[in-house]
């Protein structure tokens, strides 16, 4: 059995891959973001592709060169994205959000520039909490009896409460994904970088780990692993 990059494992078969950082508008001007550059969300696309798959990707916010073969969505805010993941999902073998979503947004827009009024006083911003893509995908496919294969993605940093490890392991449980990449970005480990070194968590208690390397050598990973979860 041929596998990673040149085996034309995927062919016939379609995935979504999510890419990037949502952005939550305050008003025209500004926004909550995070640190999520899109790169690891395009090797995986780019590799699929390669490997043979109809490919849709659902980049948020992302500032990359359009992957050659691969249909591009592009979205701005975590709703947008679940919008598109969902419709893009429905008909995919495989789903796999590597797109940073913003847990939460403003509870209000404002539609005009908000202005500062005085030389001290400063606004305050209440937020809500933004839909779990990635659980209501789990949710969809329970309900449907069947559906993709969906892989997470988890960027911790170890703390007082748990390891990187066990912060993956419990959020693998919670999610209720099938796979889980666990990232170690403690120091800003990872972000803009074109490297990245993981632990890809499965639901039947096997764990992969992938040294530093390419973003593209992680992707492999991820392709292999779900290919073998398609043959199943
Ligand atoms: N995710 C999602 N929808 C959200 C937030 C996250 O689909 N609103 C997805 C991410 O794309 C990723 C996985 O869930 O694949 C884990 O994201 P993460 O932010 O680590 O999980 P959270 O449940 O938001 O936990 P945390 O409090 O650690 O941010
Ligand atoms: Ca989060």
């Amino acid at each position: 059995l041929r596998r990673g990059a040149g085996a034309p494992d995927l062919a016939g078969r379609r995935v979504v891959v999510s890419a990037g950082g949502t952005r939550e508008f305050l008003d025209p001007v500004r926004f909550l973001g995070n640190r999520s550059s899109g790169r690891q969300g395009y090797a995986l696309a780019r590799t699929a592709a390669a490997r043979g798959a109809k490919v849709t990707l659902i980049a948020a916010n992302t500032a990359l060169p359009d992957p050659a073969g691969v249909d591009v969505v592009r979205v701005v805010s975590t709703r947008d994205l679940q919008e598109a993941v969902f419709a893009a999902g429905a008909d995919a073998d495989a789903v796999v959000m590597a797109a940073a979503p913003a847990d939460f947004r403003p509870a209000e827009y404002a539609d005009s520039k908000i202005k500062k009024t005085d030389d001290v006083s400063a606004p305050v911003v209440s937020l809500v909490q933004n839909p779990d893509i990635l659980a209501g995908l789990v949710r969809r496919r329970r309900e449907a009896g069947d559906g993709p294969v969906i892989v997470g993605f988890a960027a911790e940093t170890g703390d007082a409460t748990g390891s990187v490890l066990e912060h993956g392991h419990a959020k693998l449980a919670r999610k209720g994904c099938d796979l889980l990449v666990v990232n170690d970005v403690s120091g800003g480990k990872a972000f803009e970088s074109t490297e990245n070194a993981a632990v890809v968590l499965a639901d039947d208690g096997t764990s992969t780990t992938v040294p530093q390397g390419p973003k593209e050598a992680l992707a492999d990973v991820v392709w292999d692993l779900v290919v073998r979860r398609l043959a199943r």
